[in-house]
């Protein structure tokens, strides 16, 4: 999708916050600092339209961003980041289980993990949780400038293993916000679900 028109429309921390006018929506996951926001603004042609930053823990409500009036996608707080309060870990665990259960818009969900990684034992249960709830799924393993493209195989395969990633009922895909490799699969993937 060429995208000239977004912006952001929400902040919200409970379902009543959210927008009502019934767009469907892409909701992006993983843990802080993997990338969502540096994805959100590849996919958008933005540099910093959603604030990205360095410092693990920068998103902290759901944001839902109008993309071409078509969709919202929706940045969703980072987990795993251990210096957060638990009491606030909690509150981000009940704010983003209660969006992902209730929401009838949302389409699908990109999960993002650490390309050079292996997935971590949060990504793990993120992915089995959604995958509970029927949830379509695509898997971005993300800053993949950081790897080689030779090993890329390799990668693909540790990461899905660590998953118990099912094939038959999710999608895979590199991804890096630095090259913008795989922008064009993952809009594909998208616009596909919506
Ligand atoms: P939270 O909002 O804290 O959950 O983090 P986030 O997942 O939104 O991460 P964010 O997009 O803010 O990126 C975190 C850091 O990783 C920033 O310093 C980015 O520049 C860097 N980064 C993100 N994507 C890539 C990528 O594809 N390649 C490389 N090399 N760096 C990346
Ligand atoms: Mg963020």
């Amino acid at each position: 999708m060429d995208v000239h028109n977004v912006d952001m429309v929400m902040s919200a921390v409970s379902a009543a916050q959210y927008p009502t006018d019934g767009k469907p929506e892409i909701a992006l996951v993983g843990r802080s600092n993997v990338g969502k926001s540096s994805l959100t603004n590849t996919l958008i042609q933005r540099k910093n339209f959603a604030r990205t930053s360095s410092q693990p823990g920068k998103t902290q409500t759901l944001n839902f961003y109008n993309v071409e009036d078509k969709l919202y996608f929706v940045d969703v707080p980072g987990y795993g980041y251990a210096k957060v309060s638990k009491k606030q870990r909690e509150e981000f665990g009940h704010m983003i289980e209660e969006y992902i259960t209730s929401r009838k818009q949302l389409r699908g969900v990109v999960s993002l993990v650490d390309a050079r990684h292996e997935p971590s034992d949060d990504d793990v249960s993120m992915y089995e949780w959604l995958h509970y709830y029927n949830i379509p799924i695509l898997i971005v393993a993300t800053k993949s400038d950081k790897i080689s493209k030779s090993k890329f195989n390799k990668y693909a395969s540790n990461i899905k293993q660590t998953l118990g990633f099912d094939e038959d009922e999710s999608d895979f895909q590199f991804f890096s916000s630095e090259t913008k490799y795989g922008k064009d699969q993952v809009w594909k993937w998208i616009e596909a679900h919506i």
